[in-house]
């Protein structure tokens, strides 16, 4: 009997099945001459606190890596189940030869502090400014700092309190998309007397 088997696994081939991850639409150019252009993108996370830094991975073929590459900025825009077959459309086709914006409709607005449009309609834009790049093989991930925040009024609540999840946030497994549902509780329910499923604009410090 192989290893694992009687633990009723199955050994597979290493490979990226790290699941669920987020799915964003990261748009770019709008400066130095590059025609605005978003690319979706699933190889993305959370990797600094303080500074708050994120990563993405890009393949060098995408015409995004080459804007992304020259422009040293990007914005993470996080879409809603609004946006979920727009963000999907957006990585079925290159910018190379298409205008994302024109075809999808999504609208590129001004950002705070990047050159880059931001995605108007996604309620969370994340703008970044890149302080390395690491060529890991097939993609090359793109470390940044987070340098501004926008979110959509409307997922504000009466006291001004953020509440994400009234936007319809997707999450990606396996090659599908997934509405994100039941909330389960708050940071740390697990050791509160009383969970609250209720989420605060300033998330606690996690990382
Ligand atoms: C759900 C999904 C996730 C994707 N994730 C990535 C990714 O993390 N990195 C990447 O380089 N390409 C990723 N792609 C592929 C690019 O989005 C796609 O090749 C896109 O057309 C590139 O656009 P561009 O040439 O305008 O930059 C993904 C596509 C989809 C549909």
């Amino acid at each position: 009997m192989a290893k694992g088997e009687g633990i009723g696994k199955q050994s597979w081939k290493p490979g990226n099945v790290l699941s669920p991850v987020p799915v964003v639409l990261v748009s770019c150019g709008g400066t130095k001459g590059w025609q605005p252009n978003m690319i979706t993108i699933a190889w993305a996370g959370s990797v600094c606190s303080d500074p708050p830094m994120l990563s993405i991975s890009v393949r060098p073929e995408r015409y995004s890596y080459e804007i992304i590459q020259d422009t040293l900025e990007f914005v993470v825009n996080v879409p809603s189940l609004i946006q979920a077959k727009a963000t999907d459309w957006c990585g079925m086709v290159s910018g190379r030869t298409v205008d994302k914006f024109a075809v999808t409709g999504l609208t590129p607005a001004a950002a705070l502090k990047v050159g880059c449009p931001i995605v108007l309609e996604c309620p969370l834009n994340i703008e970044c400014r890149v302080q390395q790049s690491l060529n890991l093989g097939s993609h090359t991930m793109f470390v940044a700092e987070v340098i501004a925040v926008q979110v959509s009024s409307k997922l504000l609540d009466a006291k001004g309190l953020l509440r994400l999840e009234k936007g319809g946030l997707l999450a990606f497994a396996h090659g599908q998309y997934f509405a994100l549902g039941r909330c389960l509780g708050r940071f740390g329910y697990s050791i509160q007397k009383r969970p609250s499923p209720v989420r605060r604009s300033a998330p606690p410090k996690r990382g």
